[in-house]
């Protein structure tokens, strides 16, 4: 073959490969890779941080990796607390699902918070048995269970809880708003829908999209973390009204958790994580250096800690109260 068209078609092939490095991964792609990447890097992450994998929510700098593990625990009181669930009898959950749940420690906490019954999903088959086992270390497997099912397929009957928990789970999730519709038809009439999770900025007035700049970002965390597109706490607003929720409520808490990313960083360069890090593999290699992305999207205003809270209308509540017949004789006092 002549120089010109070797280079010609080794250009090709380079720009063929940038192109599939570049194009989103499919529901598929994006479901196994999800369910190895926490496989894989669950172990490392409880070793060191313990069954919460969220971000803590910081009144203060803390002092020390226990002080973290105190604000991650925060994270959910407060996160609970701000959508008004268990102010009062009537907003204590009896029963609730944890979508995307980890190691089921969210579960745990609001199954011995208020006898709740918990069910788990989450993609990863590690992370159930995990999640399985700590809650019958903890006496609590007649209050937690887990399985491992697609958050966007949940394997539960219409109305079934009081409490939609997603706890930084929606980020992965490819089509948001069939997830807002899944969250919605398994959450029982009067029942509260939970989403706290990582967004982009809102648009801006004008704005049809974010900038190449912030786009070429976010695909970066992406390919290290399984994340398809990203929304906007806005747009969960709109599919939670178009989902049928009422009072929606929003927040932004990115202010919160700044704490968070450092000392994750931190601990990824102790010596126990660089070895975890090691034994997980490449992938998981990727995910670290990826935290430095993170920070950099909070710095820019890019990248959002959204909370959206809704709830499902009870048609009982609305339905008027009996109107009584002046000739119904059975209801006269006489
Ligand atoms: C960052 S972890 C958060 C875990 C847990 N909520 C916590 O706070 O400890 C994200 C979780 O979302 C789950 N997940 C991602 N996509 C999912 C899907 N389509 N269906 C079910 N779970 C999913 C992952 O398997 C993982 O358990």
């Amino acid at each position: 073959m002549q120089m010109g068209a070797r280079t010609a078609v080794s250009s090709a092939v380079t720009k063929v490969q940038l192109l599939g490095r570049n194009r989103e991964r499919s529901r598929a792609e994006l479901k196994d890779g999800i369910a190895n990447f926490y496989d894989k890097s669950s172990g490392l992450w409880e070793s060191i941080w313990g069954e919460h994998m969220h971000h803590g929510y910081y009144e203060e700098q803390p002092q020390s990796l226990e002080e973290h593990k105190a604000a991650q625990v925060a994270m959910i009181d407060k996160s609970l607390e701000w959508a008004g669930v268990g102010v009062d009898a009537a907003s204590t959950p009896k029963t609730g699902v944890d979508v995307g749940c980890g190691i089921g420690g969210s579960s745990r906490h609001i199954a011995r918070k208020w006898g709740t019954k918990m069910q788990g999903i989450t993609l990863s088959p590690k992370q159930c048995a995990r999640a399985n086992e700590l809650a019958a270390e903890a006496g609590l497997a007649d209050k937690c269970s887990f399985q491992v099912a697609d958050a966007l397929e949940q394997p539960f009957e219409d109305n079934s809880f009081d409490l939609i928990w997603s706890m930084e789970s929606g980020e992965h999730m490819p089509l948001k708003q069939q997830f807002v519709g899944e969250l919605a038809r398994v959450c029982a009439p009067g029942g509260r829908v939970l989403i706290v999770t990582w967004c982009h900025r809102d648009l801006e007035e004008g704005e049809e999209s974010l900038k190449p700049k912030e786009q070429r970002l976010l695909a970066a965390i992406n390919k290290a973390y399984y994340l398809p597109k990203w929304c906007s706490v806005a747009d969960y607003v709109t599919y939670c009204q178009e989902a049928g929720l009422t009072d929606v409520r929003r927040d932004d808490w990115t202010d919160k958790i700044q704490y968070f990313w450092p000392a994750v960083i931190k601990s990824s360069l102790s010596g126990r994580g660089i070895r975890g890090l090691v034994r997980a593999g490449p992938g998981i290699i990727r995910g670290a250096l990826a935290m430095l992305l993170m920070v950099r999207g909070f710095k820019l205003n890019l990248v959002k800690f959204g909370l959206i809270t809704a709830r499902k209308p009870d048609d009982r509540e609305a339905e008027p109260e009996p109107v009584l017949s002046p000739l119904s004789s059975s209801r006269m006092p006489y």
